[in-house]
Parts: C-alpha cells; structure tokens; sequence
C-alpha cells in the first residue's frame, strides 16, 4: 500500500497507469488482453510504484472504437473474460495496495445497446427513440441531414435509419449519441456507477465528459454552421461543454458520495483551460485530464505555461490538476519529442496527423526522443496534481507508425475524410511486449505457446523494450520510471505538501522549480531546454534523466537536487 493510497482524498496526488485492456496480456491465446492478463501482471503493475489502475473499457462492445462503443455498460465482454474475472483482479489490485478506476462511456452507446435496438424497432415519435437523438432529415423526403454537423472520425455526424429517420453520431457510425434530456438515461448512469462501486471501483474516468449536454432546439437545426468547432466552447455552441452538462455532474457526485471513501471521477474534456476547473470541482467529478502538457511541444515556454495554467485551474476548482503526455488516443511522447517540433498552437492534431498520414516521410530521431521523454517525465513526476501514465511509456515505446492499412482498427483510419490517408490511433495500441525473446512471434504477449496472432502487429525493434530486456538493465526507461515514482512517493507526495515556487533566473530555456519535500528539505527540479549547459543548484542529486556535465545539467535533462 502506498502511503498516499491509505487517505480518502488519494486520488489528488497519485500516479495512474492506464491499462489498454486488449492490448496488455493475454491469458487464454486468442491474441486479445484480457482481464486476467492484469491479474497475471499484478506483480509487475505493483512494481512500478502507481497507485492505481485505469482500465480502458473491457464491456461488451462490437469493437468499432475500441470498444468505447458500448453495448452493455454492466458487464465484462466475454472476449476479455467475466464479471468474475474483474471481480478478483479488483481484489487483487486492492490486495498489493493500489486502486481500481472504470471508464465510463455516458456520450453515447453503441449501436448493439438494447436501448438503440429498442429505439430503431419503435419508430419515430416512441419514447425508446427519445433516448437517442433522432431528427427528420431535410430535403422533399427527408434524404438530407437535419444539418452539416461532422463527426469527430470524419464524415457526417447524422445517419438514416431505415424508416427515413437520422440519428446523431459524433463519433463513430456505431456509437449513436444518448439524450441527455431523457430521465432514462440519468438513472441507467447512476445504476451503472453504483454497480461498479458495489464491485470495487474506486473511481471513474469520464468519457468525452464535455459533450452530454446538447442544444438542439433553441435555433432551427440546419442554421447551426457545419463545424460547431469553430464558435467559442461555451453557452453558444450547441454540442460543446454547456452549462447544463454541469448538472449531470452535481447529480453524479451524490452517488460517489454515498460510498467511503467517496468515489472520484476525471473528466476528459477537451475544453479551454478557462472551462476545465469547473469539472474538477468537489460538487462535480473532482478531477479533469489536463492534455496541456501533451499538447506542448518540447519548448520551455510552451511546457511551461502548460503548468502555470494546470496549477491555476486546480487552484480555482478547489481541486488538484492531473498531468498527461499520453493515452491511447495521441502519438507516444518519445516519437513526438523525437520528431521536428511544431508549436502546440497548432495543435497536437496536427502533429498526429502529419505522423499517421500514410506516406508521409519524416525523420524520428529516436535517441533524442528517448531523451527528452526522460526529461519530462521528471519535470512531471515532481509536480504536485495527479500522473497519468499509459501503458508502454514505461518501456520508452515508440509509436508504431508502419502498421498495414488491412489490419488497422481504429474508425479514426477508416471515416477519416479530412481529406487525407489518416492512419489513426493504434501506433499506440499495440500489444506490450513482454519478452525480447520468444519464439511464437509475439514478444509474450500471450500466455500459451500456441496461441492466435497478437490483434496488431508488433515490429520487430520491440524486443529492445520488452519487460524482461529492460528489467535486465539498470538504464532502461523501466528502471527509470520505477526510481523517479519511488522517489516522488517518498519525498514529495509523502509530505502533503503541494507548494511549489517558480525559481527564476534560470533564464527562458530552463523550467525550475521548488517544493517543499521529506524531512524539512526543498527539492529543486531543473530542466534544460537550452543548448548550453546550466549551473544546478547546490545540494545532494537525487536523480538525474541523463549524465550529467561535472556538477552542470546538460541540454534536454532533467535533475532533482535535495538540499
Ligand atoms: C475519447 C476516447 O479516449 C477515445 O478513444 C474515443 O474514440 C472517444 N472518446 C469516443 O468515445
Ligand atoms: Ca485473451
């Protein structure tokens, strides 16, 4: 048990590690992770030092998102195992000391939900419908969309059914949007909140938490502009992070209430920084995904008003921030600070896109991607706000960019129709590897020696980064990460403390700063972005991301100094 993991309140400085369930370990050989491959992997999630698990959604699901399309939100899918089987790995998380966090998928359900079957045999008009969001269409027999909207992955947000009726889908095709004007769908979320509390969730990460609450009536649907994107988020957009979608928040933080510890929740939504604490406050969900960092490119003026703004928010919530740099959804850090880097006001998107678009050439240099992810990941870990690590970046994996067109998954390939060949999110997604050596072809990652081929294909320089290869040396990012968390838990969080003070006078390529740590001391956290090398503070180094010059910290390092 980490001491942080014994107080009610242990969410607002832990460090959370994101598991991509199909993607972990697989027991049984059919090539898909399983819930009892992170019951197998205990030892190992243990060994690293976080504090809690998130689970990416293993409910049943036709897989057209990755199974954030689901078709029953109280149940485990059988491809990933049975109710039983989360019940024990619950247990067993909760046995070695560390916490257990859901996703919930509240936007929409997929298109295999009881409820969207129901809606589509009722016929327009039927309350079943009225959960979803169904429209006529325009046009002499309703053959167009109720609008232009777009859906996220590309391509019309609006789909027909069979008796001339649209649906709306801002994402996949597959994942028909809930109302949430409907009681129904209020009461379905609390059950299934309940019902993964009563099983031993200990906390809940939001799904595109920013979307539920829509407008669709104050103004004629098809006067709404095609890209409600472009207005400002806020009591103008129709789709985007309203002021009613905090109401379902204040309700939902009645049931965490009714358990001890309270459960808590993160929200993701991608709102302006301006919006995000209001998610994150004590009424609501208690915490929210801060992508600043991520969408930071590696600039010290960037990465650094990325923090100010976190710290800020958290202050204005009541709340503490969370710091990410990546998930499932975004390219590995170590190939984007690996890459030429673009200024994030144009956004990671971009970045994603140009990586993924098929064809597209460019240069990783992966020796300085792996160096600098070094680097920010100290300058993270010392901050004070919760971590959000995501399986893999602990092995200091790469994006896997060269996956063949005929095995990708992920819809974002498949609708994307921004015009280009985007490849989407599975470079991230690919099965760990767990063995350097192993001759059924998958790097361990099933457990039988027969066993089907891993869902994505591996390539073949993950044998460098493969558990048992890095484990078998003292350098690898694996023992990196397991001395930095060790050494964030027992001098920084332990403490209670969250203060931290800017040190200037580095100048405007250094990010340094201050905070109070074990036994009366200050830990000073110093990364350099310049090309020269910087003077570090006097005192004792407690760990450092790369060699340092004497007593002097070289370009794209971080070093933690005691005193
Ligand atoms: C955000 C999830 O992280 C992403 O993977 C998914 O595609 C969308 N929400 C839609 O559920
Ligand atoms: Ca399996």
């Amino acid at each position: 048990m980490t001491r942080n993991n014994t107080s009610a309140d242990w969410w607002k400085q832990a460090v959370v590690y994101q598991v991509y369930p199909r993607s972990f370990y697989d027991v049984n050989g059919d090539g898909i992770g399983d819930i009892r491959g992170v019951t197998a992997r205990m030892g190992y999630l243990k060994s690293l030092g976080i504090d809690a698990i998130w689970l990416s959604p293993f409910y049943p699901s036709p897989l057209a998102d990755g199974g954030y399309d689901v078709a029953d939100y109280r149940n485990v899918d059988p491809r990933l195992g049975t109710l039983e089987d989360f019940d024990a790995m619950a247990a067993a998380a909760h046995e070695a000391g560390m916490k257990v966090v859901v996703d919930i998928v509240p936007n929409h359900t997929s298109t295999e939900h009881e409820w969207f079957k129901a809606a589509l045999a009722a016929g327009p008009g039927s309350p079943e419908r009225d959960r979803y969001i169904f429209r006529p269409g325009r046009g002499e027999h309703g053959e167009l969309p109720p609008n232009g909207w777009k859906s996220t992955f590309g391509g019309p947000a609006w789909e027909r059914v069979a008796d001339g009726e649209w649906y709306l889908h801002l994402f996949a095709v597959e994942q028909a949007d809930l109302n949430w004007k409907n009681p129904d769908v209020h009461e379905d979320f609390k059950r299934t909140l309940r019902f993964w509390s009563d099983r031993g969730a200990d906390g809940f990460r939001i799904d595109v938490a920013h979307a539920l609450a829509k407008d669709l009536e104050s103004r004629p649907l098809a006067d709404w502009p095609d890209d409600p994107d472009e207005g400002e988020p806020g009591d103008d957009n129709p789709l985007w992070d309203r002021p009613e979608v905090h109401e379902i928040y204040r309700e939902w933080r009645q049931v965490f209430n009714e358990y001890e510890p309270a459960r808590f929740a993160v929200a993701e939504a991608w709102v302006v920084p301006e919006h995000q604490w209001m998610y994150a406050s004590p009424e609501e969900l208690g915490q929210v995904f801060n992508f600043q960092l991520s969408n930071a490119g590696w600039f010290a003026d960037e990465l650094r008003a990325a923090i100010e703004k976190g710290l800020a928010a958290a202050e204005q919530s009541g709340s503490t921030t969370t710091w990410v740099l990546s998930n499932h959804d975004m390219p590995r850090h170590p190939t984007r600070y690996g890459l030429p880097q673009v200024r994030s006001s144009v956004h990671h998107q971009l970045v994603t896109d140009w990586l993924l678009r098929d064809g597209t050439t460019y240069f990783e240099d992966r020796a300085l991607g792996t160096r600098r992810a070094r680097a920010a990941l100290l300058m993270e870990l010392g901050l004070p706000g919760s971590v959000y690590l995501y399986q893999g970046e602990e092995l200091g994996l790469f994006e896997v960019a060269d996956i063949p067109w005929g095995e990708l998954e992920d819809p974002e390939a498949f609708m994307s129709s921004h015009g280009d060949a985007i490849k989407g999110r599975d470079g991230c997604r690919v099965p760990l590897p767990w063995a350097a050596t192993d001759p059924s072809g998958d790097f361990g990652f099933s457990a039988p020696v027969d066993h089907e081929r891993a869902h994505l294909p591996q390539p073949a320089w993950f044998a460098e980064h493969a558990v048992d290869a890095e484990e078998a040396d003292a350098g690898s990012m694996l023992w990196f990460y397991r001395r930095a968390l060790a050494l964030r838990a027992e001098t920084l969080t332990v403490t209670g403390d969250t203060s931290l003070e800017w040190c200037r006078g580095y100048g405007d390529q250094v990010i340094a700063y201050a905070r109070p740590c074990a036994g009366g001391r200050t830990l000073t956290s110093v990364t350099n972005f310049g090309d020269a090398p910087v003077e570090l503070p006097e005192g004792e180094i407690l760990l450092a991301s790369a060699e340092l010059l004497g007593d002097r910290l070289p370009t794209d390092a971080t070093a933690w100094v005691v005193r």
